[in-house]
């Protein structure tokens, strides 16, 4: 594979910083390009960050020395030194559709984190694991855009990542419905518990927007491709209610399901174990080799113990079960500022290298 040469919009934020790990020494991806708002642009990365650097881990010796560029005003310095660029920024949602758009006008591929584009019929939202044919859709997007080269990818909501990839091998079985309370961590608000005192000893029941996206990208990721644009789904029907937790990072489900043809519980946690996506099979830098990972455990999934599972990236899941109301309940897991944000991102990015729409 060749090198890509690679940008990152909002590498001073949460998600920002994680991309700066991951990338650091990837094999294909080479980090030529800092960009943020224009609070941080002209600093070096290390003076751009400042105390917002959330990790225990040193700021990687690399980005010393780079200066961080306004993602707006040095857009076409940006697009005329990069192949693609990954952006995880806190804007006004149009202002991030105006910023990812008029960079793949640019004929740069973006691949966003944001939620901005979710819903754009022609723009795929990928889980690679589970809907890696989405990216069909891209030709169609390129002829709207009036691009060769540039388009938009983006990845699903954090708290999807939790349980998706765990109702995903079970359609088989005629997945009807499925509840899920999700316990998120405060990284999602991009928060430390420094930043965040009030969540000490607490529990905060709304994440704003959160439930709506819990229930309704889903359906979008199980939808198909229909002359160029993503129709989604109208079956599994989600309900879902969505809590904050004094929790650092790991995003916990708790999930209830019922079926058309209810299987047994060997077959569920075999249908999981079997599970492999595009990725396990293309062999990607990120992918975890193990993506769903059943515990027998009374006392797991756990945040603290679980959430690093594959380098972040494997999601993760016990105390399956029988239910009286529904037909099993189980409690699934994962990173989310990895597998269900930069981590993400960079597993998706490898997906286009690989199917070749980033050449
Ligand atoms: N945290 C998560 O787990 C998670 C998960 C999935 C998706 N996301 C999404 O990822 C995005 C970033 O989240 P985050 O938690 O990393 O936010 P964050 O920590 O608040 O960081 C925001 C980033 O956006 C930059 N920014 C703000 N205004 C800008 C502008 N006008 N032009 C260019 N850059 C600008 C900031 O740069 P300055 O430092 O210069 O202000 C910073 O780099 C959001 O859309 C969020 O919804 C987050």
């Amino acid at each position: 594979m060749k090198k890509f040469q690679v940008g990152v919009i909002g590498a001073t934020g949460m998600v920002g910083q994680r991309f700066m790990l991951l990338l650091a020494d990837h094999p294909w991806f080479n980090v030529t390009v800092l960009a943020a708002s224009a609070r941080s642009a002209g600093k070096t990365y290390p003076q751009a960050v400042g105390d917002k650097w959330a990790f225990d881990c040193p700021i990687p010796e690399k980005y010393h020395t780079m200066t961080v560029l306004d993602a707006e005003a040095d857009m076409d310095k940006i697009a005329d030194s990069v192949d693609f660029v990954f952006c995880a920024v806190n804007m006004d949602k149009a202002k991030i559709k105006a910023l990812e758009e008029a960079y793949a006008k640019k004929e740069v591929p973006v691949v966003s984190n944001n939620s901005a584009h979710r819903f754009t019929a022609d723009v795929p939202m990928i889980i690679p694991e589970v809907n890696a044919e989405h990216l069909s859709v891209i030709p169609a997007q390129r002829k709207r855009l009036g691009t060769k080269h540039g388009f938009i990818a983006v990845k699903s909501n954090c708290s999807l990542q939790s349980y998706i990839p765990l109702l995903h091998p079970l359609k088989s079985f005629g997945l009807k419905e499925a509840a899920v309370c999700t316990y998120q961590a405060i990284s999602g608000a991009g928060k430390t518990f420094t930043t965040m005192p009030e969540i000490l000893d607490n529990i905060i029941p709304y994440i704003g927007g959160e439930e709506e996206k819990s229930e309704k990208e889903p359906l979008k990721i199980w939808g198909s491709v229909k002359n160029g644009e993503i129709v989604s789904a109208s079956t599994p029907v989600i309900t879902a209610q969505c809590l904050r937790v004094p929790v650092s990072d790991g995003h916990t489900a708790a999930v209830f399901v019922t079926f058309e043809k209810k299987p047994t519980k060997e077959e569920i946690i075999s249908a999981w174990a079997n599970f492999k996506g595009a990725p396990q099979l293309l062999q990607l830098p990120s992918a975890p080799a193990q993506f769903l990972k059943y515990f027998e455990e009374d006392n797991r999934p756990q945040a603290k113990l679980d959430r690093m599972e594959g380098n972040g990236m494997s999601v993760t899941v016990g105390r399956l079960r029988e239910d009286h109301l529904f037909d099993y309940k189980f409690v699934g897991l994962s990173h989310n500022t990895l597998r269900g944000a930069a981590g993400g991102a960079v597993l998706l990015a490898e997906l286009l290298a690989a199917k070749g729409y980033l050449d």
